[in-house]
C-alpha cells in the first residue's frame, strides 16, 4: 500500500508530521468551503460513498462532542458505522483489547476510533493488528483513532483546535501566541499542544494553572525541544498582572474524575484560579479570542454564560469544525485522497543502532587478570563497572535484579569496591566463575540491564573477549521491564500481553512507547 495516509493510525499528534497537518488542514478548509457553497459535485468529492467501509466507535469514557462528530462525519462519508457498547462487551468477561480488535476487524472494518482511560491503548492495537494483518496476508491493516486514552493525549481535537487557531490567524503559519488556561495536569488536549502548537514556526505558550494542576513536566520539556518559548502562571489574575497578554486563550475544565482526594479538597479553591471573571475583560488585547475543548460545568463554568454572545466566543465554531477536520481524517486514511500530498511523511522508527561495543583484547601484551578474593578465575565471566558512581546500597540492589533477571545464580559472588579512576567512587562487580559464555541475546539483556558495565569472558586465566556495554536506544522484548505509569496500557496489572518498549531519549530517560511516560535507568526494572 503506497498511499502516504491509508491504513495508518493517529495515537499521538505527532503520528502526522507537520507538513501531513498542514495538508489536513488544507483539505478542511477545502471541504469547508464545498459545504459553504452548497454546490453538490464539490461536496461529494469529499465523500467515501462506500456503504460497506466499516468505521467502528469504541468509547470507553463518556463522550459527546468527540464520539458524535465521528458518528457524523461516518454519515456524511455514507460509510457502515458501528458502535461497540462498553456496558455489554466482553471486555467485562475479561477479554483483551487485542482478542476484542482482531475480532472486529475480522468483520471488515478498516478505522477504528477509540476512547480508553487506558493510555497507549492505540499504539498498542496498531501493532498488534499490523502482525494479524500480516498473518492473514491482508492487503490492507486497520487504522486506528485515538479519541483521548487517559491523561495522555488527544489527537483529533488538536486538529480541530490548530485549525480553528489558523482560520483565526488568517491562515497564517508564521507565529501564534496562545495561553493554556485551566488543569493542564489532567487535561490531555492540553498535552496534544506540545507536539501539535510546532505546526507554527515561532511559538509562544503561557502556562496558566495552579500548582498541583500544572503541566507535567514531560510536555513543558517537549514544548521546549520544539523551540516554544514557555512561560508560567498560577492563576489568570497573575497572568493579568503583566502586559504581554497572549491573543488566543485556550481553557479546560478541571477533570474532577481524574483527580485523587488530596486535590479534590482544594476544588473551589483550584476553580477559582483558573474561571474568567467579569471584571478581566477590560484587560485582554483586541481581538482576543476563547477555545474549550468542551464540556464547561454547568454550575461552574471556567467560561461563565456571560461571554456566550460576545466576539471572543470561538469555542463554538472550534467544536463544529470538529465534524469536518474528522470527516478529512477519515477520509485520509480510507485513501480517497491525499494521493497528491508532496510534504515530509512519517518515518517509521529507525532501525537500532549498535550499543555493545566490542574491545579488543588480543593486542593487550599485559591482559588483565581477575581475581575474586585470593582466587583467580580461570573460566568464565565478570561484570566490572557496575552502577559507577552510585552508592554501595544502591549498587547492591541493582546486582540483585542483575543476576535475577539473567538467571546468573550459582557459584560466585557480588562486590561493590571503588573504581580504579577514582577512589571515592563505587562500582559493582559480579564474578562468575565457570559459568558459561553469555549468548548474544543475554549480551544485549545484560546491556540493557546495566549499560556502562563491562563483560569479560575469560578462559585460561585471561580475558578472551571484552565488551563494552552502552545504552540501548530501544528496548522491548527482554523479561523484567515494566512501565510505572499505572494507567499504560502495558502496565502488568492490566494484564494485556503488551512487551513494554522504551525508547532512550537525548536526556537519556527512558520513554514509555505506548504513554510516554518518562523513566530513569533503574525505573524500567520490575
Ligand atoms: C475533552 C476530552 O474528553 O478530553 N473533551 C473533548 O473531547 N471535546 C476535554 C474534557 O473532557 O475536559
Amino acid at each position: 500500500m503506497n498511499h502516504p495516509f491509508a491504513g495508518r493510525s493517529m495515537a499521538v499528534i505527532n503520528d502526522f508530521t507537520r507538513d501531513e497537518r498542514r495538508y489536513v488542514f488544507t483539505k478542511t478548509r477545502e471541504l469547508k468551503e464545498a459545504l459553504e457553497s452548497g454546490d453538490p459535485a464539490r461536496i461529494e468529492r469529499f465523500r467515501i460513498s462506500d456503504p460497506d467501509f466499516g468505521i467502528y466507535e469504541v468509547f470507553l469514557e463518556d463522550s459527546t462532542r468527540t464520539k458524535e462528530s465521528f458518528k457524523n462525519a461516518a454519515h456524511f462519508h455514507r460509510a457502515k458505522l458501528s458502535a461497540l457498547s462498553s456496558e455489554s462487551s466482553s471486555f467485562n468477561k475479561g477479554e483483551s483489547y487485542k482478542d476484542t480488535f482482531i475480532n472486529l476487524a475480522g468483520y471488515d472494518n478498516r478505522i477504528f476510533i477509540i476512547r480508553s482511560k487506558l493510555e497507549g491503548v492505540c499504539r498498542w492495537l496498531e501493532n498488534a493488528l499490523s502482525d494479524y494483518s500480516r498473518r492473514h496476508g491482508l492487503s490492507w491493516k486497520p487504522s486506528f483513532i485515538n479519541a483521548g486514552d487517559g491523561r495522555h493525549e488527544h489527537p483529533t481535537q488538536e486538529l480541530l483546535d490548530e485549525f480553528t487557531f489558523l482560520e483565526d490567524n488568517s491562515w497564517d503559519y508564521s507565529s501564534i501566541h496562545v495561553a493554556l488556561v485551566g488543569d493542564l495536569y489532567h487535561g490531555r488536549t492540553v498535552h496534544s499542544k506540545a507536539d501539535g502548537l510546532n505546526v507554527f514556526d515561532s511559538v509562544q505558550v503561557d502556562l496558566i494553572a495552579p500548582d498541583v494542576l500544572e503541566m507535567p513536566d514531560y510536555y513543558v520539556q517537549q514544548m521546549r525541544r520544539n523551540g516554544f518559548t514557555v512561560r508560567t502562571f498560577p492563576s489568570i489574575e497573575a497572568y493579568l498582572q503583566q502586559s504581554h497578554i497572549a491573543d488566543k486563550w485556550y481553557f479546560t475544565r478541571p477533570q474532577l474524575e481524574r483527580m485523587g482526594d488530596r486535590v479534590l479538597k482544594r476544588k473551589d479553591e483550584l476553580r477559582e484560579m483558573i474561571t474568567f471573571q467579569h471584571r478581566f475583560l477590560s484587560m485582554l488585547p483586541e481581538g482576543t479570542i476563547f477555545y474549550h475543548p468542551l464540556p464547561r460545568n454547568k454550575e461552574n463554568a471556567e467560561l461563565p454564560g456571560f461571554l456566550d454572545p460576545l466576539p471572543l466566543n470561538g469555542w463554538e465554531r472550534q467544536s463544529a469544525n470538529g465534524r469536518l477536520v474528522r470527516i478529512i481524517l477519515v477520509g485520509l486514511l480510507a485513501g480517497l485522497f491525499g494521493e497528491d500530498f508532496s510534504g515530509k511523511q512519517h518515518q517509521e522508527m529507525p532501525d537500532v543502532e549498535d550499543y555493545i561495543e566490542t574491545v579488543n583484547t588480543s593486542d593487550r601484551p599485559a591482559v588483565k587478570r581477575y581475581s575474586e578474593g585470593v582466587h583467580p578465575i580461570d573460566e568464565g565471566i565478570v561484570i566490572d563497572h557496575i552502577c559507577r558512581g552510585d552508592t554501595a546500597q544502591e549498587i547492591r540492589e541493582h546486582m540483585g535484579k542483575i543476576v535475577s533477571i539473567l538467571g546468573l545464580h550459582g557459584k560466585g559472588g557480588e562486590w561493590v569496591s571503588t573504581s580504579q579512576e577514582s577512589r571515592e567512587k563505587f562500582k559493582g562487580i559480579i564474578f562468575r566463575p565457570g559459568h558459561r559464555p553469555l549468548s548474544e541475546k543475554e549480551i544485549r539483556q545484560l546491556a540493557a540491564i546495566t549499560p556502562g558495565s563491562t563483560l569479560n569472558i575469560i578462559s585460561a586465566g585471561a580475558v578472551k573477549e571484552k565488551f563494552r556495554l552502552h545504552t540501548p536506544p530501544r528496548m522491548y522484548k527482554i523479561s523484567g521491564l515494566s512501565c510505572k505509569n499505572e494507567l499504560c496500557i502495558s502496565h502488568p496489572d492490566h494484564h494485556e500481553g503488551v512487551d513494554p518498549h522504551f525508547i532512550k531519549t537525548d536526556e537519556g530517560t527512558m520513554h514509555c512507547l505506548y504513554c510516554d511516560e518518562s523513566h530513569t535507568f533503574k525505573e524500567v526494572w520490575r
